[in-house]
């Protein structure tokens, strides 16, 4: 311990330094003025900064206002809406009005309304949960840790296929702000997987890897990853029949199948723990994450719509039975992740009753997409997630949010 003789001591030695401290500072003004040496040519002057600005100004003399834009019709005059088209249009993309899509328009203003954050959500009881010894069973755990392994990679794929292969190919600036806005969201729900996993102390490489590791969500993945590579080339473009058609099979893949189906099994499993008032915090995440996607699903859908009326010459014989197939395959793979997920009864369902809301959700995916039902008697064992779904329809987002901080509780869904 110091003791305020040991202080004067140092002040002692601090006065005996001077010679010391001498030799120091002359050496380093010596390096000091040597630096300056070497660096005096690079700032000196007023004359080579004077030369610097007269070159970038010269640079600007013979700025060409029409380069770049020599490949867009109109780029030079004021769109009008009749030139407007989702794809291969060559109207100027960066003139976002006038509207020709308000329903794309209406959708980014809708999602803009219900922005939220994770870190909003309080997980105090989940953490709690998760950590005690007896509060979860050994099948709702796996339920919690499969559906964050599949989820956290998922919406990464989706956010990746957006901006690495479908924003480029579609040529209206009203959809392209969706598709960012969505986008953002996605890259909200990866954090809100991040920081569910986080919170809960969860093992993160056995998590995020599970897409590669875990069979049920691998396949998954596997599905919907070559839909987006035969896009992300990036010499490919639209243009012709076969590339018009491989960007509506992404549509379709990512939309009606990745986010469309893939996600439902999950989302059930979930807000049926929150239901029960297990993992609360965590359900009331994928609750916000569920109304997002519900719209990217409709939007998304809106587009292939918009799409098929422009373009009536890709939805031929072939590509509508294609389609099927799609919904098809992907139903099959929802209902084994399902059988997976749940090898028994839990949280009042099992994995009959998923693979019949399955199939309703299928039906759904076909209908919406102009296509004939293929399971024409399943009905929704779960008519809750439609609740769910329809929930900024009912309630000011914002006030419940207020209230949800009041009581420290999830929002009520019964
Ligand atoms: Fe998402
Ligand atoms: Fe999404």
């Amino acid at each position: 311990m110091l003791s305020w003789d040991d202080f004067d001591k140092n002040e002692e030695i601090k006065k005996e330094e001077p010679v010391q401290n001498k030799v120091i500072e002359k050496s380093v003004i010596e390096k000091t003025e040597s630096l300056n040496e070497e660096v005096e040519p690079v700032l000196s002057s007023e004359q080579n900064s004077s030369n610097r600005e007269e070159k970038a100004l010269h640079g600007l003399e013979n700025l060409d206002t029409e380069a770049g834009l020599a490949d867009l019709e109109g780029a030079s005059g004021r769109v009008d809406v009749s030139e407007k088209m989702m794809i291969n249009c060559r109207a100027d993309v960066n003139q976002l009005v006038p509207f020709k899509y308000d329903w794309a328009w209406q959708k980014y203003l809708d999602g803009s309304a219900n922005h939220w954050m994770p870190q909003e959500i309080n997980m105090t009881a989940d953490v709690a949960l998760w950590k005690s010894n007896d509060g979860l069973t050994e099948d709702e755990r796996r339920i919690v840790m499969r559906n964050l392994g599949f989820f956290s990679t998922a919406d990464s794929l989706v956010a990746n296929n957006i901006v690495l292969s479908v924003y480029k190919q579609i040529t209206n600036p009203e959809c392209r702000q969706y598709l960012l806005r969505q986008a953002l969201e996605e890259a909200i729900h990866t954090h809100a997987y991040q920081y569910v996993i986080e919170s809960l102390g969860m093992d993160e490489g056995e998590i995020f890897n599970m897409y590669k590791e875990v069979p049920s969500v691998a396949r998954k993945a596997a599905w919907a990853l070559p839909f987006t590579n035969s896009m992300a080339d990036e010499n490919f473009k639209t243009g012709t029949l076969e590339d018009d058609k491989t960007l509506l099979r992404n549509l379709i893949a990512f939309y009606c199948v990745l986010e469309g189906i893939f996600f439902y099994c999950g989302f059930t499993q979930i807000l049926s723990m929150g239901n029960r008032n297990k993992m609360t915090g965590t359900a009331e995440q994928f609750q916000y994450i569920l109304r997002d996607e519900s719209m990217h699903v409709n939007f998304g859908i809106d587009m292939i719509n918009q799409i098929k009326l422009e373009n009536p010459q890709l939805w031929d014989e072939a590509m509508q039975e294609e389609a099927a197939e799609m919904i098809l395959q992907g139903t099959a793979l929802e209902i084994e992740y399902a059988k997976d997920t749940m090898p028994t009864g839990i949280l009042g369902m099992n994995s009959d009753m998923m693979a019949e809301y399955l199939r309703f959700i299928a039906n759904r995916r076909l209908t919406q997409i102009g296509l004939t039902e293929e399971f024409p008697n399943a009905t929704n064992p779960f008519p809750w997630m439609s609740e769910i779904m329809d929930l900024r329809k009912e309630k000011n987002f914002f006030e419940t949010r207020v209230i949800e901080y009041q009581t420290g509780g999830a929002l009520s869904w019964d």
